[in-house]
Parts: C-alpha cells; sequence; structure tokens
C-alpha cells in the first residue's frame, strides 16, 4: 500500500514527505473509506457519482485516499479516482475525479493528491494522462496547469447542465 507524507510545498512526486507540517498520509482506498469518500464527494459536486460506482474502482492503484489521522471526525479528507484504459498497447492513464473535504481546501491536498495519482498511473505504464474538466472550474483549471496539463478538446453540453468539459492531457515519466 502506497503511503505518502503531505507537505505545504508542493509535492515532488518522489521527494514528497520531506519536510512534513500535517498529519496527513496519502494510501490506496479501501472499503472503509467509502461512505467518507462519498460524502466529500456529494459536498464537492452538483451530480455526485453513487456509491457503486466507488466501488467498482476498489483495487485500482490509482484510487487514494488522503487521511488525516489528527481529526477526531472524519479522517478521511480527500480522494483521488484514476485508472488506466488500454490504449493500443500503451495504457492511457485517466483521472476520473479528484476532491477535498471543504473544510481543508488550499492546503496543498488536491495537489498531493493529483501528484500521487499521476506518479502510479506513470509506474503502471501510462505515458498520457487525460481528464475532464468543467470550463467553468478555475481552482481545478489552475491546479492541472499547474501539472503541465494542455488542452486537447472541448466537449460540448458534456454536463447534465448543459456545461461544456474540456479534456485535458499530460505527459507523465515512467
Ligand atoms: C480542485 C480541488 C481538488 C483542489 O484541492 P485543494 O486541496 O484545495 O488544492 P491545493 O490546496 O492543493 O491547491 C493546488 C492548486 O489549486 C489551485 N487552487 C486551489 N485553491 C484555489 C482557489 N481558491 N482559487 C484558485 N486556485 C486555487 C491553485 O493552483 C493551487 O496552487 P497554489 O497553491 O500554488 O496557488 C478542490 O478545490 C476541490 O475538491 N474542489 C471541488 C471538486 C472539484 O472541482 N474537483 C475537480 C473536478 S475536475
Amino acid at each position: 500500500m502506497t503511503l505518502l507524507r503531505v507537505g505545504r510545498k508542493p509535492p515532488d512526486v518522489t521527494t514528497a514527505g520531506v519536510g512534513d507540517e500535517t498529519d496527513v498520509q496519502v494510501r490506496q482506498a479501501v472499503q472503509a473509506d467509502l461512505l467518507a469518500v462519498l460524502r466529500i464527494e456529494r459536498k464537492s459536486f452538483p451530480q455526485p457519482w453513487p456509491f457503486s460506482a466507488f466501488e467498482r474502482y476498489l483495487g485500482e492503484p490509482g484510487f487514494l485516499v488522503a487521511v488525516d489521522d489528527a481529526r477526531d471526525d472524519e479522517s478521511v479528507v480527500g480522494f483521488v479516482v484514476a485508472d488506466l484504459v488500454p490504449n493500443h498497447g500503451r495504457p492511457l492513464g485517466h483521472v476520473k475525479d479528484i476532491a477535498v473535504h471543504p473544510d481543508c481546501r488550499g492546503r496543498g491536498l488536491g495537489r498531493t493528491l493529483l501528484a500521487r495519482a499521476l506518479a502510479v498511473l506513470g509506474e503502471h505504464g501510462a505515458h498520457t494522462v487525460k481528464l475532464e474538466v468543467r470550463e467553468s472550474n478555475d481552482v481545478a483549471r489552475s491546479l492541472y496547469e499547474e501539472f503541465g496539463f494542455e488542452h486537447l478538446r472541448r466537449l460540448p453540453r458534456y454536463y447534465d447542465d448543459g456545461e461544456d468539459a474540456l479534456i485535458l492531457v499530460v505527459e507523465v515519466d515512467e
């Protein structure tokens, strides 16, 4: 199981953990995390995934949770769901969902989760990682820009409310 310590600085994928300032760790998600993941999902999106969607990704190396053991109430403070799609012999990474509990945003957790997910996808053979983002989601777009994601194409009216999605892609190291 992958554990990664979280600091406040942008984590270099290989050196994250140096200079810890919090008790947050990133590890692969397990069944017992799913209710907390669902609660964060529901606080984060107007059209949240159902429980069964998260269950389907259990065991995926790119389904990760950030866990803060110092919290009394809910220790799961964020998650990312990423998987690998076969693509002409070379798997394509896909970041399908990422969210941080609203009380814990702006502390570098989203950056850390994304960094770890990209590293895991790279370790499993992905050269390229894609994701979809709402055109109006400036916070997420700014996070993705930091990692070098670039606009590939637009998906008109991708979301139920009619908003377009942007497909972003980035190259990752193995
Ligand atoms: C997107 C999200 C996961 C970011 O998580 P986070 O832990 O708050 O982000 P971080 O603290 O790691 O910040 C990383 C970067 O994101 C961007 N960011 C974070 N908060 C921001 C804000 N309030 N305004 C603008 N940019 C912001 C910045 O680029 C930031 O880098 P910086 O600190 O160098 O400026 C979080 O806002 C979230 O859960 N949003 C709701 C769900 C969502 O929209 N998910 C994305 C779906 S595509």
